[in-house]
């Protein structure tokens, strides 16, 4: 298992490229899989999880053709018309890939079985096959809630759904159920997570309704190809802003970054954390995108309720690590879903925070931490879990001697480049 040995550093400066965003990535793949016609799809994310959407894709008799370094091309299947798989599909590490993918094949004639890795399929599915049976799917999952899952595809009606967790995953599998599915289906509830759906669908030229109480979706429309161009991801580009802010006399600009409201949550606790942050939006449609920067300040504390969890979801783990950097309390509330991702991150961070000599109180849906916190450099337990090595990676450049980061090759489902990047950020 590779480690990475990292130290502090005095400033922190550049203009990072930032790679493509994972959640569009993953749905511009899915999307044109679905579409009639070709999709070109420019600066996808190449990265472990996106590339177990494509291979899952191709088994599903799907092409997708790489023609440029960052582009590929996707050649539609005029509807819900995948192949048969011969093959358990295997979603590796990617929660997005098996879930959207069981609201694809829940209404097409055929049987596929899905699986993960071992993290994966320690991960909540019921959530999502719940909804999709109450629609007519028929699904049998390990010890009723886990993968490896069989789907056997059954026809689908619309239904009236009350979304009980604020997860744009399940959303999305209920909506794209919905498009195979007779008649008209209503969402309601939890449905302000990250809404890259609902304005990609309509870039597919689906009409999607959507207000602040409710996702409509009319059963039977059909996808149309549509060129896409991925914005950088801000859950990636937050880890730059958080690192330039920690650290005096720096400055981070990245360019093509996605502004979407449901994910720039993170930038905005950093300005509420006194962080100069701006931002500036150059394109609009479908995905509002533009530049970023951020630059070094003096932090404090802020505190997170339920309803901003959904818009920064990723970031929390970075967001512990400023904590303790910050002037005052931190308090972050209403996310317990944390406990659920690829590890769970709120014993995750508390762990990791410990080891560095940091204090942290842990509660059932969230924290409080209290700054500022000297760090000490410690050997830190990513749990397989990208966005734990990445936030104890930052934490590292602001802590005393050295830090290793234990499994550090789990960067890769999201981010494969995040070391060569932040040692080149580095001065
Ligand atoms: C994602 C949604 C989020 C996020 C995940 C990607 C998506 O999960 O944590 O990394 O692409 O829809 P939930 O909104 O389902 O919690």
């Amino acid at each position: 298992m590779a480690t990475e040995i990292l130290s502090s550093t005095k400033k922190f400066r550049g203009t990072p490229v930032i790679p493509g965003d994972k959640s569009v990535s993953h749905r511009s793949l899915i999307f044109g899989a679905l579409a009639s016609g070709e999709t070109e799809v420019t600066h996808l994310l190449n990265s472990a999880d996106v590339n177990s959407t494509a291979s899952c894709l191709r088994q599903l008799g799907v092409e997708i053709l790489k023609i440029g370094d960052d582009k590929v091309l996707v050649k539609g299947c005029s509807g819900f018309r995948f192949k048969e798989p011969s093959e358990v599909l295997d979603c590796g590490n990617s929660g997005t890939t098996m879930r959207l993918l069981m609201g694809v094949l829940a209404g097409q004639d055929l049987k596929a079985t899905l699986t993960g890795d071992a993290s994966l399929n320690k991960r909540p599915m019921k959530r999502v096959s719940e909804p999709l049976s109450l629609m007519g799917g028929h699904f049998e999952l390990t010890g009723g809630n886990f993968a490896p899952l069989t789907i056997k595809g059954k026809p689908l009606h619309g239904i009236n759904y009350d979304l009980k967790i604020a997860s744009a995953q399940i959303k999305t599998a209920i909506m794209l159920a919905a498009l195979n599915a007779q008649g008209t289906t209503t969402i309601t509830g939890e449905i302000h997570s990250r809404d890259h759906t609902e304005r990609m669908l309509n870039h597919f030229g689906v009409r999607v309704t959507s207000d602040d109480h409710q996702v409509v979706v009319e059963g039977g429309q059909s996808l149309k190809g549509n060129s896409i161009r991925v914005p950088g991801d801000p859950s990636t580009a937050a880890f730059w802003l958080g690192a330039a802010s920690l650290i005096p006399d720096s400055l981070v600009k990245m360019e093509n970054i996605s502004l979407n409201p449901s994910r720039t949550g993170f930038a905005e606790a950093l300005k509420r954390m006194g962080g100069v942050v701006t931002s500036k939006m150059v394109i609009h449609d479908p995905e509002p995108m533009g530049t970023m920067q951020a630059r070094g300040s003096r932090l404090v504390g802020v505190h997170i309720r339920a309803e901003d969890v959904p818009a920064l979801i990723d970031e929390i783990p970075l967001l512990a690590v400023l904590a303790t950097q910050a002037h005052g309390a931190t308090i972050v509330e209403g996310a317990e879903e944390l406990r659920v991702k690829e590890s769970d991150r709120l014993e995750a961070v508390a762990q990791n925070l410990r080891a560095m000599g940091a204090t942290i109180e842990v509660r059932k849906d969230g924290f409080a931490i209290s700054g500022p916190q000297k760090l000490k450099g410690a050997v830190i337990e990513s749990f397989h879990d990208h966005r734990i090595a990445m936030a104890f990676s930052i934490a590292a450049l602001v802590a005393s001697g050295e830090t290793e980061i234990r499994d550090s090759g789990c960067v890769a489902i999201s981010y494969p480049d995040f070391f060569k990047t932040l040692k080149s950020l580095s001065r």
